[in-house]
């Protein structure tokens, strides 16, 4: 998620405020973190610490940079084996999707698409609400409509073949999250800043656009279309949920609707994904905390908790129609419920969808699960908020073995934090509790108190605060795990994963820190991703390129705010943007070369410029990896854009754009 604050890199963006009170250690500039950690590494300190493991980091294919990526002239594909195989597009503040030629981009189901029931059309507006006159609206789409269409705000996705075989890169599911919404345009149909919904019917609309979306599509004549199918479904900030795990039950989780503490209702803010070997789908619960309103003074634990994660603010003013929004000392627990993975099983429509409480309690950015040598299930996750952790958890056993007895892999195992150490190795600190400082007279009194409040337990343990990590990712040839740190304006100093901390520039007064975010990126111990060691360094800090602030990009590759993250099985990085970019230009999605050697810059190429307004997140592929899907998020969410125009309708929406090569040949290569 990000907001007109967060483009704008005002430092009143929430996600850039942090709540967290932990003290880094902070011993490394810029320039010196960049060059020792080079240095260091590239110096065989990684050969001697027994980190090159046979298969676990490749040989590079190359290291020199090829004649530049900008405005179209992009050096040979073969210079890299390949890996990057088009010809890189400059940047753009248009408001049209652009792609490499060779390439052919196409709007597909955006917001307020008939996806099942009744199949009600779009129809900007809420009837009730009142329209930029002023005048109560008597068209558009009532809150029941919008149950049966798309919600808003794409974010994180997978497509799921819906057979074995070629047959199943053209029928699938494609399911896909509703991150928040735009509430002017859900209401009004037009750009009304700070409009807010007025009517109980308002707030279900508002709700019913949230959740997650199970889309039938299957390709025709080569071109992708919905399948009015059964499968269809909405999950929305209602649907009826269960809890598993460690937490379910717990007294921070029963609520005077549910006093059990196990049936929580819907799911809000839904990020990242990630998908299970088992064929499941995951959804991450993020920015749940502000639209809760708290109603009294909370004291004591309760407190310290709601602090922690920022609970308060109502943004969607739905706490005056649903009580459920709104905590009281005496009622205090309903956003304990928030901030989960939730399992979801897309084949199964009447299934209900399980809050994974093993997987502990976060603004969950997204799950990226990579099965270990032995079958273990490890599921690396972000934090997004300025000063907060990177996790992983392992499950118990194998996978497929605990399936066999009827457990699942994410109801128990451990959940880690992790510490990055400024010489380069990094430890995962287990978040069990009774071990070191996770003790009751610590407040935590049993395992559920280390998952409701995963972020105090970490603190505990000495993890180490980031610039906001957002997407993880796993390089399947190699086993490298990366993580993007989009960007953080409130950090102050620096620290050796996060080490940009720029000073302010007169006449402003307030610290620029992190301004265009970077990568980070490490190899378990062995190449066993269950291990609790790792080695880790910078893959690359974004900006402007050619040394500005810091970064380590060519000019013509500039951008900032790294959000999603997708490293293909050629080890392709796809990368995501979402915020401020150089120079003004939209939000972009570029590729770079994961294998780059620990001791030279990337190559990155410009693969695709977004609308005006717009963030560009989740990524999704055909098996053959032939078709991909791409969201665009919120266009024009500051006024200025009307894309995608679908049936002459000018309200910008957010979209899936499906990619295509011309030639038939896989996306990227
Ligand atoms: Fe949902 Fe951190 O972006
Ligand atoms: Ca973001
Ligand atoms: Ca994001």
């Amino acid at each position: 998620m990000t907001t007109l604050h967060e483009r704008a890199a005002d430092p009143s963006d929430p996600e850039d405020v942090p709540s967290n009170p932990s003290t880094a250690p902070h011993l490394m500039a810029v320039a010196e973190a960049r060059l020792s950690r080079r240095g260091v590494l590239a110096g065989g300190f990684l050969a001697a610490a027994g980190f090159l493991t046979a298969g676990l980091i490749d040989p590079p294919a190359a290291t020199a940079r090829p004649g530049g990526g900008g405005g179209g002239g992009g050096g040979g594909g073969g210079q890299h084996g390949g890996r990057l195989g088009f010809q890189a597009i400059p940047p753009s503040s248009a408001d049209e999707v652009v792609v490499p030629r060779g390439y052919t981009a196409r709007a597909f189901i955006p917001w307020g698409t008939p996806l099942l029931g009744s199949y009600p059309a779009f129809v900007p507006g809420t009837p009730g609400e009142l329209d930029l006159n002023g005048v109560p609206m008597t068209t558009g789409n009532t809150a029941a409509q919008q149950a049966e269409q798309l919600g808003m705000h794409h974010d994180g996705m997978t497509y799921f073949p819906l057979q074995n075989g070629p047959r199943g890169d053209e029928s699938g599911l494609l399911v896909l999250n509703h991150e928040y919404t735009d509430e002017f345009y859900l209401h009004t149909g037009a750009y009304r800043s700070g409009y807010l919904p007025t009517t109980a019917e308002g707030v279900r609309k508002s709700q019913n656009a949230h959740g997650v979306s199970v889309v039938e599509v299957q390709r025709r004549r080569g071109q992708w279309e919905l399948v009015r199918s059964p499968r269809n479904r909405r999950i929305t900030a209602s649907t009826p949920m269960t809890f598993s795990g460690p937490a379910a039950g717990h007294r921070l989780l029963q609520t005077a609707a549910d006093p059990q503490g196990r049936t929580p209702l819907g799911t809000i803010n839904n990020c990242g994904n990630g998908e299970t070997p088992w064929g499941t789908y995951l959804t991450c619960e993020e920015n749940f905390n502000g639209y809760f309103r708290v109603d009294g003074a909370l004291t004591g634990d309760t407190k310290a908790n709601a602090d922690r994660y920022g609970v308060g603010g109502d943004r969607n003013k739905w706490a005056g129609h649903d009580p459920r929004f709104r905590v009281t000392p005496q009622d205090p627990n309903e956003p304990n419920r928030f901030g989960w993975v939730v399992e979801i099983d897309p084949f199964d429509p009447r299934s209900t969808p399980v809050k994974r409480t093993a997987l502990g309690r976060l603004k969950h950015e997204d799950a990226t699960v990579h099965v270990s040598r032995g079958g273990r299930v490890v599921v690396y996750m972000g934090d997004d908020q300025a000063g907060e952790y990177v996790y992983k958890f392992v499950s118990a056993r194998n996978w497929q073995s605990m399936r066999a007895q009827g457990r699942s892999p994410l109801d128990e195992g451990t959940l880690y934090v992790a510490r990055f150490n400024e010489d380069g190795s990094g430890d995962w600190l287990p978040l069990v509790q009774g071990q070191g400082p996770l003790t009751p007279a610590a407040g935590f009194a049993d395992q559920g108190d280390v998952l409701v409040k995963t972020r105090l337990a970490a603190t505990a343990l000495g993890a180490t605060p980031m610039d906001r990590p957002e997407w993880t990712a796993v390089d399947p040839r190699t086993g490298t795990v990366f993580v993007t740190l989009t960007n953080n304006s409130s950090r102050t100093a620096p620290n050796g994963p996060n080490p940009r901390a720029l000073p302010a520039v007169p006449p402003a007064t307030t610290p620029r820190g992190n301004p265009w975010g970077h990568i980070v990126r490490w190899d378990e111990q062995g190449g066993d991703h269950t291990a609790t060691r790792f080695r880790w360094d910078l893959f690359l800090l974004a900006g402007p390129g050619g040394g500005i602030d810091g970064s380590t990009v060519a000019p013509e590759d500039a951008f900032g705010s790294p959000d999603g993250l997708w490293i293909d099985p050629d080890s392709r990085a796809w990368i995501q943007t979402d915020g401020t970019q150089p120079a003004g230009a939209n939000n972009q999605m570029l590729v770079a070369d994961a294998t780059a050697r620990w001791d030279a810059e990337p190559e990155v190429r410009r693969f695709l410029t977004g609308v005006k307004g717009c963030e560009v997140t989740g990524i999704a592929y055909t098996p053959d990896r032939r078709t991909m899907f791409v969201n665009l998020q919120h266009p024009g969410e500051d006024g200025t854009s009307t894309w995608p125009q679908e049936d002459g309708i000018s309200t910008p929406r957010s979209a899936t754009v499906v990619i295509t090569k011309d030639d038939g040949g896989v996306i990227g290569s």
